[in-house]
């Protein structure tokens, strides 16, 4: 199976060294181009260094690591080279399938990648649209593997998708960043001691939560004992965290309405 990737830049580099280094492709079946040639200079000894449309003509799946406003010019480039059963993989969450279907019909695919992914403990939405068959699933999914998990979701709830996989690291980022800062105010722990406490909690949490298989409920009803100290906090945090969590919600689903908005209107521009 020959794998393309056009655009080596942030996305591009990982999914190529990832492929490489997990031995899932070999570098002789492994294709990449990029807008400009010299930053591929450190790939040329893992992989063939082409054109686009030497990539695209000699892939099987190819993978789109390019920016959205990139996606129209690129696809109507490469469309002629790419072979009638070639699966092209567009990594970008805003630009539906009818779009890129406009440019040409063929099999897409789109992936949502996770920063986690750099540890192989991603869990990476796919969506694909009507002409691909098992077999590009099947295809497709031992290279996603190789990041972690792989999570088929309808292409319409890729956007919640993406803001539960994709966008949650920033968030649970975000949400223990705010917990160490308070925690501060009440303590004279160092932060750095109060970070590595935290952290260290949260993915024992998760990781005892998996193994035990328990529910969020479980957990609070664990520690928290009725008319304890721990179900003082807990309350607070039902009480009122909900309407912070739905205020990101609606705005981050909002900006994602007016993205893919945009995306569009460049698309069709
Ligand atoms: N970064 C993330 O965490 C993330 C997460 C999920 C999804 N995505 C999606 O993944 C896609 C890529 O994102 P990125 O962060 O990797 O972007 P990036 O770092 O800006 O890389 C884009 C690459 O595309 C190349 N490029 C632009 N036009 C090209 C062309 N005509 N032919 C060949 N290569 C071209 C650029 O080349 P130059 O070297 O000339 O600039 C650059 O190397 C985007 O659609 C983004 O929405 C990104």
């Amino acid at each position: 199976m020959k794998i393309g990737i056009i655009g080596y830049g942030s996305m591009g580099k990982m999914f190529l060294w990832t492929f490489y280094e997990t031995g899932v492709v070999a570098k002789e079946d492994l294709f990449v181009s990029n807008r400009t040639m010299e930053k591929l200079k450190e790939a040329e000894s893992i992989a063939h260094i082409g054109t686009n449309r030497e990539v695209a003509k000699a892939s099987d799946i190819v993978f789109l690591c390019i920016r959205p406003g990139d996606i129209k010019m690129v696809l109507e480039e490469i469309r002629d080279d790419l072979a009638e059963d070639t699966l092209v993989v567009s990594l970008n969450g805003s630009v539906k399938f009818s779009l890129l279907e406009q440019v040409t019909k063929r099999k897409f695919a789109k992936v949502i990648p996770s920063v986690t992914a750099e540890i192989r403990c991603a869990q990476t939405l796919v969506c694909f649209n009507d002409l691909v068959q098992e077999a590009d699933r099947e295809a497709l999914r031992p290279l996603l593997a190789t990041m972690g998990d792989v999570v088929e979701l309808p292409e319409q709830e890729m956007g919640m998708g993406s803001e539960l996989a994709s966008c949650m690291p920033g968030f649970i980022a975000s949400i223990f960043d705010v917990i160490c800062t308070e925690a501060q105010k009440h303590t004279t722990i160092p932060r750095e001691q109060i970070v590595d406490l935290v952290l260290r909690t949260m993915c024992g949490t998760g990781e005892l939560m998996l193994q035990k298989n328990m529910t969020f409920a479980d957990v609070v009803t664990r520690v928290a004992t009725p008319g304890g100290i721990t179900q003082e906090g807990t309350k607070v945090v039902y009480e009122h965290f909900p309407e912070t969590i739905d205020e990101l919600f609606v705005k981050t689903l909002e900006k994602r309405r007016l993205t893919a908005e945009k995306a569009e209107q460049n698309f069709r521009g």
